[in-house]
């Protein structure tokens, strides 16, 4: 799911890599919330290949990958040298380093980026000190005092985000960012996370948990609309030097539907959306139970019900991306 909205990012990227007004170079190239790097291979490939056919072949490029200091580099690191789709293949004057900071805070001196890049992170909320009643994730709380505090921290976040890589950006600088987002009515992930919400809610009447326990259970990621992403460039004004050049919401196809339809294996299907949610929330969920409720039995058993679940009732997960890319003025 998250390589398919990236490949629908791809286009956008390699036109600000050819487009970013750089000088002759280093030219530095930063993804932002990197995970393990598995999806940043094709897209610094992409930013290699543009800047090397602007530039000349041997024009050094450094790629720094960021993200929280809990993060898996050494995967990361393995990736790059042992994988057979690392961008570093091949590659010569290419220079891949890493930051384990949180990209709310700064990451790099003044003016020293040219590209940034950023996929599938920034609905990551700053802090977990929003918990919903209602619900397994913060941005789909129908609490009025939780949907209001989400939606604070989440302009709050966005902004801070705007401002920080602006002051690393170099003049020309562009930055390009995929993330969940939502229309007004719905975001999409209503029939996943609803089924994930209800396994907990069924663990909780098993006696898996108190109410206590399972409100604390809060995933804690908002989902923007459009118009709460372009709110700080209201009016077409830039904001902290920043124009917003491109903003649209991108409808993703689920990469399973189609297999489920050739062959209506329900269990496989399950599966496949099973694992998917555990690679992105189990971490988070594990991390929210009480270590005498032994974390690791307490999600296998949340997960199975939850396969369980969608085994009965399978339907495409079509969730929304905002595309944005942002330029820093010249
Ligand atoms: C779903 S993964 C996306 C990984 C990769 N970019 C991709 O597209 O597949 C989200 C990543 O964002 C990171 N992340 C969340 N909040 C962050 C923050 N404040 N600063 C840096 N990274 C963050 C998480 O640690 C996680 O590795």
């Amino acid at each position: 799911m998250q390589a398919t909205g990236i490949s629908a990012l791809l286009s956008l990227w390699e036109t600000a890599c050819r487009t970013v007004a750089a000088g002759e170079g280093p030219f530095t190239i930063v993804d932002y919330g990197s995970s393990q790097g598995r999806n940043s291979m094709p897209p610094m490939r992409v930013a290699i290949k543009a800047l090397r056919l602007r530039s000349g072949p041997s024009v050094p490029i450094e790629v720094v990958h960021t993200d929280l200091p809990t993060n898996d580099f050494s995967a990361l690191f393995e990736a790059l040298s042992s994988s057979p789709d690392s961008y570093m293949n091949e590659a010569s004057d290419v220079f891949p380093s890493a930051i384990g900071r949180s990209y709310f805070e700064p990451l790099f001196p003044p003016q020293r980026v040219d590209l940034g890049w950023s996929t599938w992170s920034l609905q990551w909320m700053s802090t977990g000190m929003i918990e919903a009643p209602d619900h397994i994730l913060a941005g789909m709380s129908a609490t009025p005092a939780v949907v209001s505090a989400v939606k604070r921290q989440q302009a709050k976040d966005w902004e801070r985000f705007l401002v920080l890589r602006s002051r690393e950006m170099r003049p020309g600088g562009k930055l390009v960012a995929g993330f969940t987002a939502r229309t007004a009515d719905i975001t999409g992930w209503e029939w996943l996370l609803g089924e994930l919400w209800s396994a907990l809610c069924d663990m909780r009447t098993d006696g898996w948990l108190s109410q206590r326990e399972q409100t604390r259970i809060t995933i804690p990621i908002a989902i923007r609309t459009l118009d709460e992403i372009r709110k700080p460039f209201l009016e077409g004004e830039d904001f902290a030097d920043l124009e917003l050049e491109h903003l649209d919401l991108v409808r993703l196809a689920d990469p399973c539907w189609e297999q489920f339809e050739r062959n209506g294996d329900a269990l496989a299907f399950a599966k496949r959306h099973t694992a998917m949610m555990q690679a992105w929330c189990e971490p988070t969920i594990a991390s929210l139970i009480e270590p005498s409720r032994n974390p690791a039995a307490f999600v296998a058993e949340l997960f199975n019900r939850f396969e369980r679940r969608l085994v009965e009732g399978p339907r495409p997960h079509e969730p929304y991306m905002a595309a944005v890319v942002l330029s820093k003025r010249a």
